[in-house]
């Protein structure tokens, strides 16, 4: 599978920042990346970014409601996502299992939304430090893949995001060896659970990725590109990110 650099732009971006995604466009055309790029920018631009960018890169969601349509205020639908242009959408990022209160099965009914939607969802899991320093990072993790992972997830429609919590926007990340071990443990649990679109499912690290470690991450076993939040708002960061995936 080819890797997948992904930007979360979580709610940062006004309609100004979208001459951001018109400078990735250019760069990309001028030097075709290594990888599949996506950027999940708010809601409110993926009609306007999908104007702009053409097809250049992929466009997604950051969160869709389980429902096509209905009395669900303020909630978007994973329908509507893909009527603005997205054909991805992330599920279950720790923001929204924290802030929103949703738990796995919430989690699976959306990815089942994406799928219906005809989205590729990216289904996010990830401990917390406390889990981690208490050593219940892998079972945590287990848990959260089959509470909401659908069973009939297929790697042409599924992406697995590996976040650890304590690593989103601090700064911090687990060792090398930490990410590949985990990264290997969740590749054992997918297959496990799905056979062989386990085996050939991406998983994405996310936490903390920035142009500086994103080549040694992303070259690391079973790590099938990355979530990447603040470093994905601009441009020239995020470029730097997907040259990470050049040999050298
Ligand atoms: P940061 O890259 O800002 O740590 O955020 C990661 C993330 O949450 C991506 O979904």
């Amino acid at each position: 599978m080819r890797p997948l650099v992904a930007g979360n732009w979580k709610m940062n971006g006004l309609g100004s920042g979208l001459s951001e995604l018109s400078s990735l466009k250019e760069a990309l055309a001028a030097s075709p990346p290594p990888c599949d790029v996506l950027v999940c920018p708010p809601a409110t631009l993926i009609a306007q970014a999908d104007a702009l960018v053409q097809g250049a890169f992929a466009l997604g969601g950051q969160d869709c409601h389980s429902r096509p349509s209905g009395p669900h205020t303020g909630d978007i639908s994973a329908e509507m996502l893909k009527d603005a242009g997205a054909s991805f959408v992330i599920v279950g990022h720790s923001e929204r299992r924290q802030n929103h209160g949703e738990r796995d099965g919430d989690v699976a009914a959306k990815a089942q939304a994406a799928w219906r939607a005809g989205l590729t969802a990216i289904i996010c899991i990830g401990e917390s430090e406390a889990q981690r320093y208490a050593g219940d990072a892998n079972q945590i993790c287990a848990q959260q893949i089959d509470g909401s992972v659908p069973g009939g997830a297929l790697a042409a429609n599924t992406v697995i995001a590996y976040e650890p919590v304590w690593a989103i926007g601090t700064g911090k990340t687990p060792t090398l060896a930490e990410i590949a071990a985990m990264h290997g443990h969740i590749r054992t649990t997918l297959a496990r659970r799905l056979g062989e679109a386990g085996r050939g499912m991406r998983i994405l690290y996310g936490g903390s990725v920035k142009p500086d470690n994103a080549g040694e991450i992303l070259n690391l076993p079973e790590v099938g590109g990355a979530l990447v939040g603040g470093a994905s708002l601009k441009a020239a960061d995020f470029l730097s990110i997907i040259e990470g995936l050049r040999p050298s």
